[in-house]
């Protein structure tokens, strides 16, 4: 495994963290996850990604893998980086939602009961929400540290100059932000237009979501859409109607450059973001260890040509999002 130090931080991630999105949910057998989880341990991969809403249902993704820390994995509690985020919809009522500090709180407690940890390593705003004054939420998790139910504290989803804001808001109260998390991929190349200045400018490390396009960006969909698919799975975000026949021949045809490179196309648009620069790590899902296994081997990656990555942009054409 390669580790890298989170922007400015004293902090290192592993390259390749494990996301807990989907399938550390109650409808995925313990044992699978558990397999997944002490694999990725056992090749080094260090950090597992949660939130409060991981599932479904929501809650679920923290309640099993507290099973498994304390089955597997309690002894080596210091050798791992766990996180969570609070700010999407979770419970009904005023205080189920959104980035107040009541929320922000209630949240953290519940995601400490459930995972039975004693602190998180990061614990995120999920979102950013205008409605909620932003000093509310950045408080919230300046006191989150200083009571050491977090290490450290990260920003999800936040406009840039929000994001630079509420730094420099826990600056003056001697906590440092570390970290900040967004989808990028191929696809998705909003946060160059967005962020890089920012993470550059507060000394955060970026940690990208969705690398691999929830499986878009691998041979998933290349012969039709597998049954086991993450399409067919309560709460998916991915959808049939996303597995065009126009998009199939263009994962097609980054399969043909990734073979080329002597990589599978997961290993190819992970190797791609992390090419980019000021990316600390990116949060991969998968399914199963062998999924695991080919995504870990993205680290022996060749670097890209000039010609390659020019091949890939023009395949992609307007399907990347760029503002
Ligand atoms: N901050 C936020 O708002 C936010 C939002 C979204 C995600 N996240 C974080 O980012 C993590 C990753 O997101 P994601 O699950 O969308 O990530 P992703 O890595 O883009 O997609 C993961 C899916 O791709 C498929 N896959 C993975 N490796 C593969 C391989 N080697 N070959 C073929 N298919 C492969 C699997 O699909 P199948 O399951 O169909 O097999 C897997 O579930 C989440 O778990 C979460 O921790 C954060």
């Amino acid at each position: 495994m390669e580790y890298r130090y989170c922007g400015r931080s004293g902090l290192m991630l592993p390259a390749i963290s494990l996301g807990l999105w989907h399938n550390f949910g109650d409808a995925t057998p313990l044992a699978t996850q558990e397999d997944i989880v002490l694999h990725a341990f056992e090749k080094g991969v260090t950090h597992f990604d949660l939130a409060n809403n991981y599932g479904p249902p929501a809650g679920s993704a923290e309640t099993n893998f507290g099973r498994i820390l304390a089955r597997g994995l309690k002894s080596h509690r210091d050798e791992i980086i766990v996180s969570s985020k609070a700010g999407h919809y979770m419970w009904p009522g005023p205080y189920g939602d959104l980035t107040s500090r009541k929320n922000t709180f209630a949240s953290l407690h519940q995601s400490l009961r459930r995972t039975g940890l004693e602190y998180f390593d990061i614990f995120y705003s999920h979102r950013y929400c205008p409605e909620i004054p932003l000093e509310e939420t950045v408080q919230a998790l300046i006191d989150i540290v200083k009571q050491g139910k977090a290490l450290y504290v990260g920003l999800s989803k936040y406009p840039a100059d929000v994001a630079a804001k509420a730094c420099a808001m826990m600056a003056e109260q001697h906590v440092r932000c570390l970290i900040y998390q967004d989808r990028y991929n191929m696809l998705c190349r909003k946060p160059e237009a967005r962020h890089i200045d920012m993470l550059e400018n507060e000394g955060l490390g970026f940690i990208a979501f969705s690398p691999l396009a929830q499986g878009l960006l691998t041979n998933r969909y290349l012969n039709g859409i597998p049954a086991d698919s993450r399409v067919y799975k309560e709460g998916a975000f991915l959808h049939k109607e996303d597995i065009t026949a126009e998009w199939v021949e263009k994962a097609r045809r980054l399969n043909e450059i990734a073979a080329g490179r002597g990589q599978s196309l997961a290993q190819m648009s992970l190797s791609w973001v992390l090419a980019r620069p000021r990316v600390t790590s990116v949060i991969a899902g998968v399914s199963s260890v062998a999924q695991l296994d080919d995504n870990l081997a993205a680290l022996s990656a060749p670097a890209f040509t000039a010609a390659e990555l020019e091949a890939i942009d023009q395949i992609l054409g307007d399907s990347i999002a760029r503002q």
